[in-house]
């Protein structure tokens, strides 16, 4: 071996030490991984090339020039997963807390300027003491750079941050604006101010794991995706979740080979519905009867219960499932429900994902809560979302479909391109009760009975929105996948355009 080739090696294996055998130690002992160890799971093996091996920081204040450790606290490149292109960068808690100086910032902005190139997801491993304090206003510029690569991404290539120790301050705001974020309990925390700072300033007193922990992100503020128990679930699940995305905005979605019969018959969703109105049933035994293989990847599943988000695949193809769910506050859109959901059919439109709606909905949440919070404005949202979308959309009511929220879920009015109803649908202004207490005010309590069923017969059905066309269709449930195979292959060649426009101006 020549003298050059080992220096080279003895320089690759000092960097890969990165902040050494103690460091490492102390890491593992938090009971995490190292930043490459974590790489070594999300990627393929030996698919991994890394680049900016031996970028160093270039701060001079507070004795750094001595303490210079290759690589600077991140590790960068591209792999595959399952075969697929991704760009990476995994910061390195033992190098200088993994902070973020400015060539650390440089670094991560190259591979996030050669994804967008390249036209490939970008997934950041974050673990990170926050900006490099040595170095002052040069890092808050680094992550400024960062952040507005984050955005020119944003709805070009998918980005998905797993947030897998601190990430605090400013920092937080570099994933924020990725597509989804991934957290590990108890090991992982994002807050814009910590603990400390809190009760200096309003005398709370709160944990880190109580203010931005990683169940606190992903039931109580939605800042979080997915809640996992530990490193190496949190990769596994992000390999899984990568799989069904396209690489970028001008790819079609992922196919994959599919076993189950395309034309399954589940007859036992022709039963699932309930003889009384009242009653709930689990939407997800719909979602996961309807897709391939009952595989269902859900978002979001910690918060805003009403409504259940995720991926899921029909013939092999990605598709995104949006439904109404009778389980949780019988299915109402709320705030929290139409914020959920309007960002991930957004999600879905800017990435080619066809959109499968499943319709339970009583309407939205009444209460001084809701529109003193704003539901006209967040409600606004989901209409707004679906409104835009021009992916395929094909919307099927298993059962109530009243009032606004008729509307707002993927109906007919808003370019839904297949819309199908089961025979147990009731689309009406509302239910049959409340509306027949406001046009019959007054009435004795037999009367009210009386008209109720004549509501019922009247509207407690598919039939009326059918014969005015607003219904394409009304399917026996257990048709359901089959009627949704054969209309996305249908919809494959689907051409549709809004107007030019700089971009729309969506209800913030
Ligand atoms: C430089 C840092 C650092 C930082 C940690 N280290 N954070 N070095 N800049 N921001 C170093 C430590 O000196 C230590 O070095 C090593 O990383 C590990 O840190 P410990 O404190 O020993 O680890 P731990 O006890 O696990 O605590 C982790 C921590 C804590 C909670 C993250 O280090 C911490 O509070 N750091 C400061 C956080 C912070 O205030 N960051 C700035 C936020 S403002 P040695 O050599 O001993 O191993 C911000 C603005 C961004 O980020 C603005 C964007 C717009």
């Amino acid at each position: 071996m020549s003298a050059n080739i080992a220096e080279m090696e003895n320089r690759r294996a000092a960097a890969k030490l990165g902040g050494g055998e103690k460091r490492i130690a102390a890491q593992h002992a938090k009971g995490k991984l190292t930043a490459r160890e974590r790489l070594d799971i999300l990627l393929d093996e030996d698919s991994f090339e890394e680049f900016d091996l031996y970028v160093e920081h270039d701060c001079t204040d507070f004795g750094m020039e001595s303490q210079k450790i290759p690589g600077d606290g991140v590790v960068t490149g591209s792999g595959t997963i399952n075969g697929r292109l991704v760009f990476v960068f995994s910061q390195d808690f033992t190098v200088f807390g993994g902070s973020l100086s400015h060539r650390h910032a440089q670094k991560i902005c190259k591979l996030m300027d050669n994804a967008m190139k390249v036209g490939a997801p970008v997934i950041g491993l974050n673990d990170s003491g926050g900006a490099r304090i040595q170095e002052g206003v040069a890092s808050l510029g680094g992550y400024a750079e960062v952040f507005q690569r984050n955005v020119l991404a944003s709805g070009v290539v998918p980005q998905l941050s797993l947030i897998m120790g601190p990430c605090a301050g400013g920092a937080v705001y570099s994933p924020a604006m990725t597509d989804f974020i991934f957290m590990v309990k108890d090991s992982s925390y994002m807050f814009v101010t910590g603990p400390d700072v809190v009760k200096t300033v309003t005398n709370e007193v709160v944990t880190q794991e109580e203010l931005g922990g990683a169940i606190t992100h992903s039931s109580k503020t939605s800042v979080s995706d997915l809640a996992l128990e530990n490193d190496i679930e949190a990769l596994l699940a992000a390999r899984d979740f990568f799989d069904f995305l396209p690489l970028n905005n001008r790819e079609e979605v992922p196919e994959r080979p599919c076993a189950d019969p395309w034309d399954r018959a589940e007859e036992s969703l022709d039963t699932v519905i309930p003889p009384s109105a009242n009653q709930p049933y689990d939407m997800h035994e719909v979602i996961k009867k309807t897709l391939d293989e009952g595989d269902f990847f859900e978002v979001q599943p910690l918060h805003a219960g009403n409504i259940i988000v995720g991926f899921g695949r029909i013939e092999g193809k990605t598709v995104g499932v949006v439904a109404n769910q009778p389980m949780v506050l019988a299915g109402v859109l709320d705030i929290n429900s139409s914020k959920k959901a309007a960002r991930f059919v957004r999600f879905c439109d800017a990435f080619n994902i066809p959109i499968i709606t499943f319709v339970d909905v009583p309407g939205f949440l009444p209460g001084t809560d809701q529109e003193h919070n704003g539901i006209i404005k967040h409600g606004a949202k989901l209409l707004f979302a679906y409104a835009e979308a021009t992916v395929p959309k094909i919307t099927v009511i298993t059962r109530k479909a009243y009032g606004g929220a008729y509307d707002v879920m993927a109906s007919k009015h808003l370019r839904g391109d297949l819309n199908y109803a089961w025979p147990t649908a009731e689309i009406a202004v509302m239910g049959a009760k409340g509306a027949v207490e406001i046009i019959f005010r007054g009435l004795s309590p037999e009367g009210i009975a009386e008209k109720t069923k004549e509501y019922e017969d009247r509207f407690a059905n598919p039939f009326v929105a059918a014969s005015r066309g607003y219904i394409d269709e009304v399917i026996y449930p257990h048709s359901t996948r089959k009627r949704i195979a054969l209309g996305l292959r249908k919809l494959r060649t689907k051409s549709l355009e809004n107007p030019w426009k700089k971009h729309d101006n969506i209800p913030l």
